[in-house]
């Protein structure tokens, strides 16, 4: 957990006014100001920024919160990524790099140890014990350059050639069981985790060995160990060869699927590949590639796992605003058994003729429905209609309209035209559904940000808008609410987070302030606090008010007991009535 000490410090070194212009043009309106939503589209300013207590709030779309709350939003991080985000602008080091010192130990003396084990790995493949990894990577084609350039290494046929290593150089089994270099049996004891298998050092962007995956040489299983996760090293994120490929100068990264592919596609004279570490691709991956890279080029497997993550992976990279290729591989299963094959001349050209996503999406529908039988235009030219009414951009789709029309020789216009009205009809479906939601939600909040139990409760709801709003401007009405009402009575879960959040804080003497909550409250639960704070902004609310409001609330309680009360059996009657003598009701 972030210390609030730390979110106290990045509040005050960061305004959010420098924080939000870069997204938008902001223009100064009294104390406020005001801007076009970065994150919906209008005409007119409903976009606020409120620089008194570090909030925004926009009239038009209900999206609103602290500076971390924007981050988020704009820049799809999650809250720690988002903290990291503003601590990078103003150059502040995270806490976590000054945890507690035991763990910050620990993770040093992992990756000493992790580079002495690579160290070990390398020496022996290159020693007479290694001859027999070191002939399984020249098979593979791998020359000497590449295999010093990799740090590729051998663990040799022993149980505990590592481990006696490790100890003679000071490392504990504690650390190298930590380090996930050795594991122990049930019977207690300890032994190598990689034995006669060649080894490839995973290294991080600071250039520390984080971790290793050693494939073993004939056919057994797994193919592939990788260390399991350490306090140093996370499969889902880290990437293999990162290290390498951020210094290209090349304007792209070429993703793989395994190591292999990137160290052949790395000796055929790319230095921008990089590979997963046997997991599918993660968010976390793909935003740190967005973070090097405007470009990926993906070149997974040609099997259908293969195309199935390629088809998952540009998802995600299409919420990074990363330019993604496909390469597609003929004849060969992935880019090292092509490279072996054809060479390295010819993998270049492939990657040079690449096809963006929108092509790789028509080829597939061609592959689907070969468009060389009538049936098969048919069901071609249905899915590409679809396909391209879908794309936003008109003037790439015209590209792809003609170009296929001349190849297949049919009209253009009937295809535009059909295009046109797929668009049209899926325009009135989101119209409708934009409508029908206004209709359930009522209009006192923007529609999107509504639940239903807010509006089957909207008395109730409206109290516990203003009493949460006269809270957060007078945390010292804490005390004297928490007696009045519990969060338990209120009419909407939604609100009953809030208040119950507020009430934990305000009781362990934390803060209140926009920053703070946020380390606490979902993003839609900012965007309710600053419409509260946006919408309340020139009243201020006495105690004897607030409790008025906790009154309303509470309405709803005893209108839920008369019901009940109503449908009670004699016995359940009785009981009731002697909890409200105890005074228990
Ligand atoms: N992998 C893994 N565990 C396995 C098999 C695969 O972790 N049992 C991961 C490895 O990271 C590997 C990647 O998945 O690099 C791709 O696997 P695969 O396509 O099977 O291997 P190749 O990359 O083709 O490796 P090789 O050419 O050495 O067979
Ligand atoms: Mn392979």
């Amino acid at each position: 957990m972030i210390p609030d000490s730390f979110i106290e410090e990045l509040k005050n070194r960061c305004d959010i006014e420098s924080i939000v212009s870069p997204y938008t043009n902001l223009k100064r309106t009294g104390r406020n100001l005001k801007g076009l939503c970065p994150f919906h589209s209008e005409k007119t300013p409903s976009f606020v920024v409120y620089p008194e207590n570090g909030s925004f709030f926009c009239f038009g779309c209900g999206a609103g919160g602290d500076i971390v709350t924007f981050v988020r939003m704009a820049e799809h991080l999650e809250y720690t990524e988002a903290i990291r985000f503003l601590a990078q602008k103003t150059g502040m080091p995270m806490p976590e790099d000054a945890e507690n010192d035991q763990t910050a130990k620990l993770k040093v003396r992992i990756l000493e140890l992790n580079r002495e084990a690579a160290r070990f790995f390398h020496a022996t493949l290159i020693s007479p014990k290694g001859a027999k990894g070191l002939q399984y990577l020249r098979s593979r084609g791998l020359s000497d350059k590449t295999i010093r350039r990799f740090g590729l290494g051998y663990a040799p046929e022993e149980w505990d050639a590592l481990k006696k290593h490790l100890l003679a150089k000071g490392f504990t089994e504690y650390e190298m069981l930590e380090a996930a270099v050795i594991r122990k049996s049930e019977k207690g004891r300890s032994y190598d985790q990689f034995r006669d298998r060649v080894m490839f050092p995973i290294i991080d962007l600071r250039g520390g060995v984080i971790g290793f995956g050693g494939r073993i040489m004939g056919d057994g299983r797994p193919k592939y160990l990788n260390s399991a996760d350490t306090p140093v090293f996370k499969k889902s994120r880290g990437l293999f060869a990162m290290n390498l490929a951020k210094a290209t100068k090349q304007p792209r990264l070429m993703l793989c699927e395994g190591y292999m592919d990137a160290i052949s596609v790395h000796q055929a004279g790319f230095d921008n590949a990089v590979a997963t570490l046997g997991t599918a691709l993660t968010a976390e991956q793909a935003r740190l590639i967005a973070q090097y890279t405007q470009e990926v080029v993906i070149c997974y497997d040609s099997d259908e796992a293969g195309q199935k993550a390629t088809a998952r992976a540009n998802q995600l990279f299409e919420q990074t605003g990363v330019k993604v290729r496909v390469l597609s591989i003929p004849d060969a299963k992935d880019p090292d058994e092509y490279i072996k094959k054809f060479g390295a001349a010819r993998f270049n050209k492939l990657v040079e003729e690449s096809s963006n996503s929108t092509e790789y999406a028509i080829e597939k529908i061609r592959r689907k429905f070969p468009p060389d039988t009538d049936d098969g235009r048919v069901g071609f030219l249905k899915e590409f209609c679809i396909l391209m009414s879908r794309i936003p951009n008109r003037v790439e789709a015209d590209y792809y309209l003609g170009k296929t029309a001349s190849e297949l020789n049919v009209s253009r216009e009937a295809m535009t035209s059909q295009v046109d009205s797929l668009r049209r009809r899926s325009q009135k479906k989101e119209q409708k559904k934009f409508d029908s939601d206004l209709k359930i939600y009522g209009q006192d909040v923007p529609a999107a940000r509504q639940d239903l139990q807010r509006s089957a409760n909207m008395r109730y709801a409206l109290a516990e808008d203003k009493l949460i709003a006269a809270l957060l401007k007078n945390p010292d009405y804490g005390r004297k609410l928490s007696e009045k009402i519990k969060p338990e009575q209120f009419a909407t879960d939604f609100n009953k987070g809030i208040y119950s959040i507020l009430l934990e804080r305000i009781n362990s003497g934390r803060s209140l302030d926009m920053i703070s909550l946020s380390s606490e409250l979902s993003i839609e639960q900012m965007n309710r606090i600053s419409y509260l704070l946006a919408t309340a902004s020139q009243s201020n609310p006495s105690l004897e008010q607030a409790q008025q409001y906790a009154d309303i609330i509470l309405e709803k309680q005893r209108q839920r007991t008369n019901e009940q009360v109503g449908s009670m059996n004699e016995q359940q009657l009785r009981e009731y009535i002697e909890q409200l003598a105890a005074g228990k009701k």
